[in-house]
């Protein structure tokens, strides 16, 4: 066994210079944001120190890493680190892929001053490529001042924060400098609060290598690629050539594209990548005809005083039946909003089976999948032996914050429901 990768992280206050000349008061890990690119391999252990040097509690939740409940980095499995206190996390990395870390308090604040950061877990046989980029999407409402605007407003409960200034790796629409010839493995995350990306590479065909769980079993081409608030894409790019320039776009609204990052593409390099044919053997989890055995109703309330809340099955922050561990599970995602929500998974990764009544063109392991308005989504996934207390949620962080998740326990066969002494749940029963 190799020795704990040991990383220090400090949340803190930090000058963010997101454009020469552009300064931002945010808040980073080690003044950095995103925070450090945290990089290992399948099986390495890694120790993550915390030091909260923040005005207010935090904690890290580690999206899409499938370790124990204990170290999920909720407020339902520790205490938050007060200001001034370091927190350890420890776990084993299970799986190879495109991950990414943030606070799990005040989020909607938090992540939006810069609390997030991406990790690379390498695999044994990951494919040869020329280069392999971290491009971590963002975007920031800025106020008149070129601040962070305040936060909040009935708007914002609604749509969630929808910013006006678009980043990639912290910086304000980037260049991107590529040798033609040359095949990259970009791995994009979306570390928006709530906005949706119809990722487009210049209009030019790209191939998905692997969503948040990992390889697809082969490399799908495609020419736009959705990417909801939470979700990771591996998409190999290239080969370009010499003097090729086009901009890297979130198409969502076709005849307005927004920009994220410009390409350039320089001098003709030797290529040495090489993509298998086959990169995976996704197994489905489901065989037949399979029923849900749960159904989560996402929905929305308008009340007086807060102006919308919103739910699932009824409740703000529902508290839901536990599962067991072993027995598959098969949920209907059923939205019964008028707007989409991208539904988030802690610790596993489930299959999607059916979008609307018809099977997805292709497997793949996600922790994360939008739920289209009026529409439901089923799902399945298998809770392995890591009991405790888990989650699900909307990943527009002003969702979540306004009601749209809930808590549940995985238990062994035989073993009864702990009492859900969370206070932060009891506050809203
Ligand atoms: Cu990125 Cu609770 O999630
Ligand atoms: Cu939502």
């Amino acid at each position: 066994m190799s020795a704990p990768i040991i990383v220090a992280l400090e949340a803190r206050a930090t000058e963010w210079e997101i454009a020469p000349e552009k300064g931002v008061e945010g808040w980073g890990y080690n003044g950095q944001i995103p925070g450090p690119t945290i990089k290992a391999r399948v099986g390495d252990t890694l120790v993550i120190r915390l030091k909260n040097s923040l005005p207010e509690p935090t904690t890290i939740h580690w999206h899409g890493l499938r370790i124990q409940s204990d170290m999920d980095g909720t407020d339902s499995v520790q205490r938050a680190v007060a200001p001034g206190e370091t927190y350890e996390y420890r776990f084993e990395l299970p799986d190879a892929g495109t991950f990414w870390y943030h606070s799990h308090m005040n989020e909607t604040e938090q992540m939006e001053r810069g609390l997030y950061g991406a990790m690379v877990v390498r695999g044994s046989d990951d494919p040869v490529v020329d280069d392999d980029r971290v491009l971590v999407l963002d975007d920031l409402m800025l106020d008149g001042d070129g601040q962070i605007a305040a936060f909040g407003g009935l708007l914002q409960r609604h749509n969630g924060r929808i910013g006006n200034t678009r980043l990639v790796n912290g910086c304000v629409e980037p260049e991107l400098l590529m040798s033609a010839g040359h095949v990259e493995r970009w791995r994009v995350v979306n570390a928006a609060s709530a906005r949706y990306v119809r990722l487009s590479v210049g209009g030019k065909p790209f191939r998905l290598l692997a969503t948040d769980g990992g390889f697809l079993d082969t490399p799908v081409t495609m020419n736009e690629l959705l990417l909801v608030p939470g979700e990771r894409a591996d998409i190999l790019v290239g080969p370009f050539a010499e003097g090729e320039t086009f901009s890297v776009d979130s198409i969502s609204t076709p005849r307005n594209p927004e920009r994220f990052a410009s390409v350039r593409v320089g001098r003709s390099a030797q290529s040495s990548a090489r993509i298998p044919a086959r990169l995976n053997a996704i197994e489905s989890l489901v065989h037949g005809n399979a029923q849900a055995n749960r159904t989560v109703h996402f929905q929305s309330k308008l009340t007086v005083r807060r102006g919308i809340d919103w739910l699932v099955n009824d409740e703000m922050h529902h508290h839901a039946p536990p599962v067991t561990l072993g027995e598959l599970q098969v949920w209907d995602i059923v939205n019964e909003t008028r707007i989409d929500h991208p539904f988030h998974l802690h610790g596993f990764f489930f299959q999607v089976i059916e979008v609307a009544g018809v099977a997805p063109p292709f497997r793949a392991w996600r922790d994360t999948v939008n739920v289209q308005a009026s529409q439901t989504v089923r799902i399945a996934w298998m809770p392995d032996d890591r009991p405790g207390e888990w989650m699900y949620h909307c990943h527009i962080l002003e969702h979540h914050a306004a009601g749209m998740m809930a808590h549940f326990q995985v238990l062994r066969a035989g073993e009864h429901e702990r009492v859900m002494d969370n206070p932060h749940h009891a506050a809203h029963r």
